[in-house]
């Protein structure tokens, strides 16, 4: 018997798993023989007809696994047959899958070592999730439609790197939209395609932007927008925001100048605040003094309660440092991940140039469809009817808390978009209470959880938009008596 054959137990050998061929597999245990020194360099190894024999193996087999070790270098052929090669650090190297709680890595950056939440994006869908449009009430059919055409008109040179812009159809749909409902004042030229308000916010921290630079954020405000800006390296500056929007003090503009500034003027998020006319033309004003960017996230002004929607801040001063970010998550529905940045005119050959070097963009037919989309008036129509559903659903809610809800407390919001805010005193922590909805299947979210780093709220936010009228008042008792039954024990 060889010393090969001993060193091979049976029992690994036989340990092969049925998809694995022989050939396959003895390779595996040999370089793993060698690279964790049980077989060392210099050492020959068995005829393939001896070791094909002592193992009870087909001889082809034994033959393959040696040719593919002396081709990779494990092993040589020499005079006096296959012998080991010498391998350099060979103590330190180790092919077995390492479990991943003993690996020796370097550790991550610092800039996201404050991110890691532990919480995916991708939460199962339960009633009260805020930003989920009415997944129920999309045209799912004309989108499908239009998505298989797209990719019936396709050519094959669609399916090389696309634009880094998008697609000039749809960001003509796009600027041709905003025009007209936002009020934006942007020719096409102006117009990025991005994959969504993240990818956006992500582009423009890392663009506008140095490393501990100092980028506003209202709060409580959105989390996506605090962690574009730290996982880009900039300083997070928390700023008030009361019932005219985002409130910076003077003080603040003299010792923490901004180089950017987050804010969601049309509809505060999560408050729901708008920003005043008054406050917009001093934000923009001092914006231009201090040479900072202002970041205007329009997310969910398309559904506007009270009236018609309020013009963007971007086309209220010319030439302005406004960036203008869309997203069509709330439109149309997230998992398309499309969304579009407008920039001034005066920039765009440099965004141009930036984009070019630091995206790569796809999705040709996606971008197809939704231009179609748009431009057949599906898009127009369909708002129309969300926005519609969501005052319905908001109604509902509304009825549903004044039947239900036992705590006093305000309801913040609801002039706009798909959620409302609730407060509640502090006996009533809100992660408490959020966690016994969330026991039941329910997923309000803690205001606490929007703090950019300012003083904690303490208060619900509630997404209306995925949940049928009919069903809001069953599960706000639900809630009720979830938070209830959480509070006393
Ligand atoms: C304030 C705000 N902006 C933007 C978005 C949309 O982001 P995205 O386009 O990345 O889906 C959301 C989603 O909830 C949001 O709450």
């Amino acid at each position: 018997m060889t010393d090969l054959t001993l060193l091979l137990d049976r029992r690994l050998l036989r340990a092969r798993k049925r998809a694995v061929p022989m050939q396959r597999h003895l390779y595996d245990l040999l370089r793993q023989a060698i690279l964790d020194g049980r077989l060392l360099a210099g050492s020959a190894l068995p005829a393939s007809r001896v070791l094909a024999r002592e193992l009870g193996v087909a001889r082809n087999s034994v033959i393959h696994a040696y040719d593919q070790l002396a081709a990779e270098g494990y092993v040589q052929a020499s005079r006096q047959g296959t012998v080991v090669a010498a391998l350099p650090n060979r103590q330190v190297v180790s092919a077995e899958p390492t479990h991943h709680a003993q690996m020796v890595a370097p550790a991550m950056a610092n800039r996201v070592q404050a991110l890691n939440r532990r919480r995916t994006a991708e939460q199962d869908l339960m009633p009260f999730m805020p930003g989920i449009p009415a997944l129920d009430a999309f045209p799912s059919r004309t989108w499908r439609r239009l998505v298989r055409n797209a990719w019936r008109d396709q050519s094959s040179a669609c399916l090389s790197y696309r634009p880094v812009m998008g697609e000039l159809e749809l960001r003509q749909a796009i600027a041709t939209h905003v025009r007209a409902s936002r009020g934006v004042v942007c020719s096409v030229d102006q117009v990025f395609v991005t994959n969504g308000t993240q990818d956006s916010l992500s582009l423009c921290a890392h663009a506008l932007a140095d490393v501990g630079q100092r980028a506003w954020l209202e709060h409580p405000g959105y989390g996506g927008a605090r962690v574009a800006c730290q996982a880009a390296g900039l300083r997070v500056v928390p700023v008030p925001v009361d019932e005219h929007g985002l409130a910076p003090t003077a003080a603040l503009w003299r010792h923490q100048p901004p180089r950017l500034i987050y804010t969601t003027p049309s509809h505060q998020y999560p408050l729901g605040s708008v920003l005043s006319l008054a406050r917009r033309l001093a934000l923009i004003k001092q914006a231009q003094a201090t040479g900072a960017w202002i970041l205007e996230d329009d997310y969910d002004s398309e559904f506007r309660h009270d009236g018609p929607p309020l013009a963007a801040m971007q086309g209220l001063v010319p030439n302005a440092p406004v960036v203008y970010l869309g997203t069509f998550s709330k439109s149309m529905f997230p998992a398309l991940r499309l969304g579009f940045i407008v920039v001034p005119e005066a920039t765009v050959d440099q965004w141009q140039g930036v984009l070019g070097e630091l995206v790569r963009r796809g999705q040709p037919a996606e971008q197809a469809a939704l231009a179609a989309f748009i431009n057949e008036g599906h898009f127009t129509q369909h708002l129309r009817k969300m926005r519609q559903l969501y005052a319905e659903r908001q109604a509902a809610l509304r009825e549903a808390l004044a039947r239900h809800w036992p705590w006093p407390g305000d309801v913040l919001g609801g002039a706009c978009g798909l959620h409302l805010a609730l407060t509640l005193s502090a006996d009533i922590p809100d992660a408490q209470a959020a966690a016994a909805a969330m026991a039941r299947g329910l997923s309000p979210r803690p205001l606490s959880a929007y703090g950019t780093g300012g003083a904690p709220l303490n208060g619900l936010v509630m997404g209306y938009a995925n949940l049928p009228a009919e069903q809001m008042d069953t599960r706000v008792k639900q809630m009720a008596r979830a938070i209830n039954a959480g509070l006393a024990r």
